[in-house]
């Protein structure tokens, strides 16, 4: 090989910016930033200034300020996004509570399901509920909400992963008054990946800090303005022990952070707060110009908009209107296919693809010219490819039973005594021994210690035969693994 090659160098500096990027990571490029990344970077030797893992001096005053903007008691920067946030906070349930349990709503992403296995943490599904037409999750409404709590009244927490990936925000104010009318007690922890620019724009819905809640987890790089792997944890004192809270963080983070990473998140704060509602509000205009564009000139497209909002009132309390969520249902191709090729024959990039839906973001780096740009493109692609008869339409399982065995317990066990791979159509009836989960949103759908149903396997075999991308032992499918024991 030719060692003097340097494929990802040259993809950042030659090809990356030459894409319209509607996809995270959303980067305020006129935030403050380092000069010189390369002659800069530090790592705590230098502690004069105070170091991460005391909280002291630069790092202590940017967590405070970063407090006071997000609307938090403290936070914490996160160099490992909001999967390390995840870990940060399950292990801290786990040093509190020993082997607590949560319920969550179904869209949890995968690393949560990752990290409870590995503190311990139980957990059980709220009703939940999905949209077919979009590929969406729709939240649970503040009485199901109530209703697992009453169903299992020894939870320590609630756990909701809100806004969803598609930018359908809960009815989160009135959820949390319904669970502290429950119980005083129950920590309500919000994984608020998609949230992190909420806060700087009241077109937008309400964030998790606002509406009451212990903990939230935001990625502030995929739609806050840092640099992509950033996050912040954001916490109340009320039930949230700090010390423990900090063990859990410094128990987890890595000893040599990146100091531009955490810049990264200290600029986006400063810039937020001073100009968030400006951009915002260019993002939403811009997406208001997308959709109405989309609506004249493809009015067969599904656009999800505030009409929606009627359909689930009942679910759904706010939208994030950076958002642009499409529906296929009248045409023969697959959102996969579609997101290839306009990848490939038009350098338009989407945040993500599913069988019937695709969904764009308006990010801070995007170009005004990305609207025409992409609705050609969308034109040319699907003049010709209408479905008169409509598309079928998917259903993942949304498995609200509890598992036959604690994914916690089978980690604790040697996987080759107790495991087996056999043809995934054999596997219905079986317990599973692998999660497999369907990327993105990257969300679990068979889960390790639950019973396979066949509307699972049905599910990610729809999936993959539509060019979904599949996570699992075996992506083919051919074989899945399962417990040797019923
Ligand atoms: C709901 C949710 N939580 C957590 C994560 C993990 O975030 P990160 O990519 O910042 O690690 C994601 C990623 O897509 C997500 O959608």
């Amino acid at each position: 090989m030719d060692q003097r090659r340097t494929p990802l160098v040259d993809f950042l500096n030659e090809e990356v910016q030459t894409y319209y990027r509607w996809c995270t990571p959303s980067v305020l490029l006129d935030a403050p930033r380092v000069g010189d990344v390369y002659a800069t970077d530090v790592s705590a030797s230098l502690s004069v200034r105070g170091t991460l893992a005391d909280n002291s001096g630069i790092f202590e005053e940017a967590h405070r300020l970063a407090a006071e903007a997000y609307g938090a008691d403290h936070t914490l920067f996160s160099v490992h996004g909001s999967t390390g946030s995840v870990y940060v906070v399950l292990r801290y349930l786990s040093l509190m509570y020993g082997t607590p349990l949560i319920l969550a709503s179904r869209n949890i992403h995968i690393s949560v399901q990752n990290a409870c296995e590995d503190f311990g943490v139980r957990y059980r599904f709220i009703r939940s509920h999905y949209d077919p037409e979009f590929d969406a999750f729709v939240p649970p409404k503040p009485e199901e909400v109530v209703e697992a709590l009453e169903r299992y009244p020894e939870a320590n927490a609630v756990l909701l992963s809100n806004p969803t990936y598609e930018g359908l925000s809960c009815r989160l104010r009135e959820t949390v008054e319904a669970i502290r009318g429950v119980s005083e007690d129950v920590l309500v922890i919000v994984d608020e990946a998609w949230g992190a620019h909420f806060r700087f724009s009241d077109r937008l819905p309400e964030t998790a800090m606002d509406s009451g809640a212990d903990i939230s987890i935001q990625s502030t790089h995929k739609q806050g303005g840092s640099l992509q792997q950033t996050g912040m944890i954001h916490w109340r004192d009320e039930r949230v022990d700090y010390d423990v809270m900090w063990e859990a963080y410094r128990g987890y983070v890595t000893t040599s952070p990146s100091y531009h990473l955490m810049a990264s998140l200290d600029a986006a704060r400063a810039h937020m707060v001073e100009r968030g509602g400006e951009e915002i509000d260019r993002l939403i205009r811009l997406s208001e110009r997308f959709r109405g564009m989309l609506r004249e000139r493809l009015p067969r497209l599904g656009v999800l908009d505030s009409y929606y909002l009627e359909r689930w009132a009942e679910h759904v309390g706010g939208i994030d209107l950076t958002k642009t969520l499409l529906s296929l249902t009248s045409y023969r191709v697959t959102g996969f296919w579609l997101d290839e090729e306009l990848q490939r024959r038009f350098r338009v990039v989407p945040e993500t693809a599913n069988y019937n839906s695709l969904l764009f973001i308006a990010t801070f780096q995007l170009p005004e010219d990305a609207v025409e740009v992409t609705v050609d493109a969308l034109e040319s692609l699907l003049t010709g490819a209408e479905a008169p008869g409509g598309k079928r339409l998917l259903n993942p399982p949304l498995m609200d039973r509890p598992p036959k065995i604690e994914p916690y317990l089978l980690r604790r066990m040697p996987k080759k005594l107790i495991t087996q791979k056999i043809p995934i159509d054999l596997a219905v009836g079986m317990i599973s021994a692998e999660t497999v989960v369907t990327y993105p949103p990257g969300v679990p759908i068979l889960i390790k210690g639950h019973r396979i149903e066949r509307e699972a396997v049905e599910y990610l075999k729809a999936v993959r035969d539509a060019g979904g991308l599949l996570i699992a032992r075996d992506p083919t499918l051919r074989e899945v693994e399962v417990l040797k024991f019923p």
